[in-house]
C-alpha cells in the first residue's frame, strides 16, 4: 500500500532506554500473582502443540550412537542435502541450493539470527556511517538482541496497519540504507501474519545488492498459511543468492521446537563467514537430531496434516472472532493480532483476560519498540498464539470474546 510521505510514520528511532527483557518476563511480570480467573489456557508463547510426526521415535532410535560424536558445525552432509532438496521443492529457485556451500545447520533459528548480526557486521565492506541493523517492528527478540551485540545502532522500522504490516521501504533514506549492515524480515511476520509478496521481496533484495548489506529473511512460517504458500527471499534473490539469506526452522513446519533444528540458506561467501563465527561460537546439533530433520524434510504429509489443522483453527477464529478488534485472517503464521485500543490497549486487555477469563495472551508492547515520535506499533495489540488444541482454542476465544465484548 502506498502512501503520502507526510502519513509516514518516523522510522529512525534513537534507541530510548527501552525494556530489553524477553516479553514473557514482562508479561509474567505484569500478571505477578493474580490467579486465573478460569481454568488457565495458554496462548502466549508460540510454541506448537501439535502431534509430533511419528518418524521422530524411531529416527532417533535407530540414530542412537552419533550421540558419542561430536556433530559437525556445518551440519552433516544428509542434512544439507535434504534441506537443499527441499528448498528446491517449495520455492520455485531458478537452479538447485548447493548443499555444500549455501546451506548451514542451524540449533533452531533463534541462535542462527542471533548470531547472524555478529557474522553480517564482520562480512559487509564499511559502511558510509555508523553502521546500522533494520528492523521490523514489532519483531522477533533475537534480532534487537543481534543488533545489540554487533554493536549496530538498531533501526526500527514500523510495521502497521497502514503499511500492510511490513517495513515500508519507500520510506528508507539513502543515507540509511548505505549504512546498513543488515536487514531483518520476517515472511509470514509474527506477530501479524502479513506475508511480503514476490515484488516485495524483488525490490528488498536489489536494495540489499545496490548498498551491499544483508537481507535476513526469516521463513521460520512459511509452511503454515491460510491459500497460497508464501513466497521466499531465495526467489527473489540472484541466481547467486547474493547478499539474501534464509532462516528455516522444524519447530513450526514439523511442530518440533524442542528438535532444535533448522538452517540457514543463502549467500555463499556470507554463508563462508558465519561459519567462521559458528566455528567457535555456536551451539551444535546433535547428529540424531539432524537425521529426524533429514525425514521431517522428506516429508509432506505430516506439514500438510499440521497446516490443516491450523487452518480449522482459523475458521474458528473467522467464526467466533468475526470482525471484532480489526481482526482479519492472516496470511500466514499462527497468531492472531488483535486490535484492543478500545480495551484499553495491549497490557490492560492482558491482564483483563487472564484475571477475569484464565487466558493469556502477550500485549503487543511488548513485542515492539517506541519509535522516534514515542509511539509503540504494538500498543494498541494482543498476541494470542493458536498452538493449542481446536477444542481449549474454541473455548479461549469464546472466552476472550465475552470479556472483550
Ligand atoms: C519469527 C520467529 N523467528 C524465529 C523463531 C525461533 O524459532 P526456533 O529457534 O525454534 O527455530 C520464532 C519462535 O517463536 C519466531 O516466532
Amino acid at each position: 500500500m502506498s502512501m503520502t510521505s507526510a502519513e509516514r510514520q518516523p522510522i529512525v528511532s534513537p534507541a530510548p532506554a527501552v525494556d530489553m527483557r524477553s516479553p514473557f518476563v514482562r508479561l509474567t511480570e505484569l500478571l505477578g500473582d493474580s490467579k486465573p480467573g478460569k481454568p488457565a489456557i495458554n496462548l502466549s508463547v508460540g510454541e506448537p502443540q501439535h502431534p509430533m510426526p511419528p518418524f521422530v521415535g524411531p529416527v532417533l532410535a535407530e540414530n542412537l550412537a552419533d550421540f558419542g560424536r561430536y556433530p559437525p558445525n556445518k551440519g552433516s552432509d544428509q542434512f544439507r542435502r535434504a534441506a537443499a532438496g527441499w528448498l528446491g521443492r517449495r520455492y520455485k529457485l531458478k537452479r538447485p541450493v548447493d548443499a555444500d556451500s549455501e546451506v548451514l545447520v542451524l540449533n533452531g533459528t533463534r541462535e542462527g539470527l542471533f548470531l547472524a548480526a555478529i557474522a553480517a557486521k564482520r562480512w559487509v565492506a564499511k559502511r558510509a556511517g555508523p553502521p546500522a541493523i533494520l528492523i521490523p517492528n514489532p519483531f522477533y527478540a533475537a534480532y534487537a538482541a543481534g543488533a545489540a551485540a554487533a554493536e549496530c545502532e538498531t533501526v526500527y522500522l514500523p510495521a502497521r496497519v497502514t503499511n500492510g504490516f511490513l517495513p515500508d521501504l519507500d520510506a528508507l533514506p539513502d543515507e540509511l540504507l548505505a549504512r546498513t549492515v543488515a536487514f531483518y524480515l520476517a515472511s509470514p511476520a509474527n506477530p501479524q501474519g502479513a506475508v511480503a509478496d514476490h515484488a516485495y521481496l524483488v525490490r528488498l533484495a536489489g536494495l540489499a545488492r545496490r548498498f551491499g548489506f544483508l537481507v535476513f529473511n526469516d521463513e521460520c512460517y512459511c509452511e503454515i498459511y491460510s491459500k497460497e504458500p508464501p513466497p521466499g527471499m531465495l526467489e527473489a534473490a540472484g541466481p547467486d543468492f547474493a547478499h539474501a539469506v534464509v532462516f528455516h526452522s522444524l519447530s513450526k513446519r514439523s511442530s518440533l521446537p524442542g528438535l532444535r533444528v533448522g538452517f540457514a540458506a543463502g549467500d555463499r561467501r556470507f554463508l563462508g563467514q558465519y561459519l567462521e563465527l559458528r566455528n567457535v561460537a555456536a551451539p551444535q546439533v546433535p547428529l540424531p537430531a539432524q537425521a529426524v530433520a533429514v525425514a521431517a524434510y522428506n516429508d509432506e504429509k505430516h506439514v500438510e496434516e499440521n497446516r490443516r489443522l491450523y487452518n480449522a483453527k482459523f475458521d474458528l477464529a473467522d467464526q467466533i472472532v468475526g470482525g471484532r478488534y480489526g481482526y482479519k485472517r492472516p496470511a500466514g503464521g499462527f497468531f492472531l493480532w488483535l486490535d484492543v485500543a478500545a480495551m484499553g490497549g495491549s497490557e490492560a486487555a492482558s491482564k483483563r483476560l487472564w484475571r477475569e477469563a484464565g487466558v493469556r495472551v502477550v500485549p503487543g508492547r511488548y513485542l515492539a519498540r517506541p519509535q522516534a515520535d514515542g509511539s509503540n506499533p504494538g500498543t494498541d495489540y494482543i498476541r494470542v498464539a493458536m498452538v493449542q488444541d481446536k477444542e481449549a482454542t474454541a473455548e479461549a476465544l469464546h472466552r476472550l470474546v465475552a470479556v472483550l465484548g
